[in-house]
C-alpha cells in the first residue's frame, strides 16, 4: 500500500484530488492531508473521506520544520503531492508576505524533509517521489491572441502570486539539478468545479448573481484564461506522478480559452435556465448586473497551455468538455448554499468589502 502525504488537501484542488484518488484506488492507497486550515482550507469539502480507514487529516502548517520532519518520521512516505499554497492573486496584491512564508519557504521545508527521509548512501530510497503543484502563472502573461506556453517557455511572472510559485518551482528543480532528488512539476491552467473558494472568478460570479449582487468584471473583461476542470486536473497529477519522467516538467491544460466576460454572461444565461421558473432570484438575473470595476493591478492578458507533451509522455487527455463542465459546477453550486454561506461568512465578509469596496 503507498502512502500518500498531500499538503492542501482541504482546499479546492487537493479535497477534488483526495476524492478523486479514493474514488479510483480505494483501499490500496492511504493519504495523509497535511493542511493549516487557512479561510481556504475547509474539512466540510472531505465529508465523503473523514471515516475512511485509510485517510489520515493533520493540521498543520508545512512551514513547520519540527512538525513536517517529524510526519516524514512518523510514516513511510512514498509520494507527496504538495497542493498547499496561499493562491490568489489579489491578495497576493494587498499582502505579498505570506505567499513568499508559505509558497517558497514551506516548499523548501517540505523539499527538505523528503530529501532527508529518502535518501540513502548511493541515492534515495526506491520508488518514491515528489509531486510539485504549479502554475502556468509562473509563464507570464502572452500578450497576444496567438501563441502557447510550452514547458520550454521562460519563467517571467508578474504578480507576487506567480513570482512566489516561480521561485518554489526553481527549488525543486534545484534539488532536481543538485541532488538529484526524485521530483516532477505539473503546471496546470485555471480550474474550476466544485468546492473553489468564491473569491475566484466562477464561483465568485455565481454567488454574487444568486444574491442579486453586482457582477465585478476587472477592467474591459477581455482578459482571457484557460479553463480546465478540477478532476481533469487531479487525473492529470496521477498520470504524471505514475508515468512523469523524473525530473520533468508538465505542463497541464485543456485548450479552452475564455475572455472573462464570456464566463460571466455564460453564468448568468446558465443559472437563469437552472432556476426554477417561479424563483425570486430569477427577476434580477442579466447583463445590468456587470459592473466594470478599476483593473487588476499587473493583470496579465491571456494564459493559454500547450499540453501536447503530457499527452504525448502519459496519455492524459481532458475529458469534461467546459459546456458540461460549468454546467456540472453551477448545479455543484446551487446545490450546495449552505456549503457557500458557511466559506462566506466572517472574514470573507472582511475581505471582500475591503477588496471591492
Ligand atoms: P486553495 O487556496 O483552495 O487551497 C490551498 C490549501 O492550502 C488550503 O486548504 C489551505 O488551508 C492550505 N494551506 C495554505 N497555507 C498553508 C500552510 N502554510 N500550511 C498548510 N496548509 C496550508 O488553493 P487551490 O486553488 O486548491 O490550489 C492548490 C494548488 O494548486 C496551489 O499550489 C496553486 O498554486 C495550484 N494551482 C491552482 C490553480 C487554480 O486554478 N486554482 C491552477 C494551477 C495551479
Ligand atoms: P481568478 O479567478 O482570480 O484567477 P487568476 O487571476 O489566477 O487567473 O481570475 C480569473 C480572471 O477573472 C482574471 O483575469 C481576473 C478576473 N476577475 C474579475 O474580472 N473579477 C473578479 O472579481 C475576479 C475575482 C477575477
Amino acid at each position: 500500500m503507498k502512502t500518500y502525504l498531500v499538503t492542501g488537501g482541504a482546499g479546492f484542488i487537493g479535497s477534488n484530488y483526495i476524492q478523486y484518488m479514493f474514488g479510483k484506488y480505494k483501499e490500496s492507497i492511504r493519504i495523509i492531508n497535511v493542511d493549516c486550515l487557512t479561510y481556504a482550507g475547509n474539512l466540510e469539502n472531505l465529508v465523503s473521506v473523514e471515516n475512511r480507514e485509510n485517510y489520515i487529516f493533520i493540521k498543520e502548517d508545512i512551514c513547520s520544520k519540527e512538525a513536517i520532519h517529524n510526519i516524514f518520521k512518523q510514516y513511510d512516505i512514498d509520494r507527496v503531492v504538495h497542493f498547499a499554497a496561499e493562491s490568489h492573486v489579489d491578495r497576493s496584491i494587498r499582502n505579498p508576505q505570506i505567499f513568499v512564508n508559505t509558497n517558497v519557504m514551506g516548499t523548501l521545508n517540505l523539499l527538505d524533509a523528503a530529501k532527508c527521509a529518502w535518501e540513502t548512501k548511493g541515492g534515495y530510497k526506491e520508488d518514491k517521489k515528489y509531486l510539485q503543484v504549479s502554475t502556468d502563472e509562473v509563464y507570464g502573461s502572452l500578450e497576444e491572441e496567438t501563441g502557447y506556453f510550452y514547458e520550454t517557455t521562460s519563467i517571467d511572472p508578474h504578480s507576487p502570486y506567480s513570482a512566489s510559485k516561480a521561485s518554489a518551482d526553481m527549488l525543486v528543480k534545484a534539488y532536481i539539478d543538485t541532488f538529484h532528488f526524485p521530483a516532477n512539476i505539473t503546471r496546470c491552467s485555471n480550474n474550476y468545479g466544485p468546492y473553489q473558494f468564491p473569491e475566484k472568478l466562477i464561483p465568485l460570479m455565481i454567488n454574487n448573481a444568486l444574491l442579486g449582487k453586482k457582477l465585478p468584471v476587472y477592467g474591459d473583461g477581455k482578459n482571457v484564461r484557460d479553463w480546465l476542470y478540477v478532476r481533469d486536473h487531479a487525473k492529470a497529477i496521477d498520470m504524471v506522478m505514475e508515468q512523469g519522467r523524473l525530473g520533468q516538467i508538465y505542463n497541464v491544460g485543456g485548450h479552452n480559452e475564455k475572455q472573462n466576460l464570456e464566463i460571466v454572461n455564460l453564468i448568468i444565461e446558465t443559472l437563469a435556465e437552472l432556476l426554477p421558473a417561479k424563483d425570486p432570484r430569477k427577476e434580477h438575473l442579466n447583463r445590468d448586473l456587470i459592473r466594470y470595476v478599476e483593473d487588476r493591478k499587473g493583470h496579465d492578458k491571456r494564459y493559454a497551455i500547450a499540453p501536447e507533451k503530457i499527452k504525448a509522455e502519459t496519455g492524459w487527455e481532458p475529458e469534461t468538455m467546459f459546456a458540461e463542465g460549468i454546467r456540472l459546477t453551477i448545479e455543484w453550486y446551487l446545490n450546495n448554499q449552505k456549503w457557500m454561506s458557511h466559506v462566506t461568512s466572517g472574514d470573507y465578509q472582511k475581505y471582500y468589502l475591503e477588496m471591492y469596496r
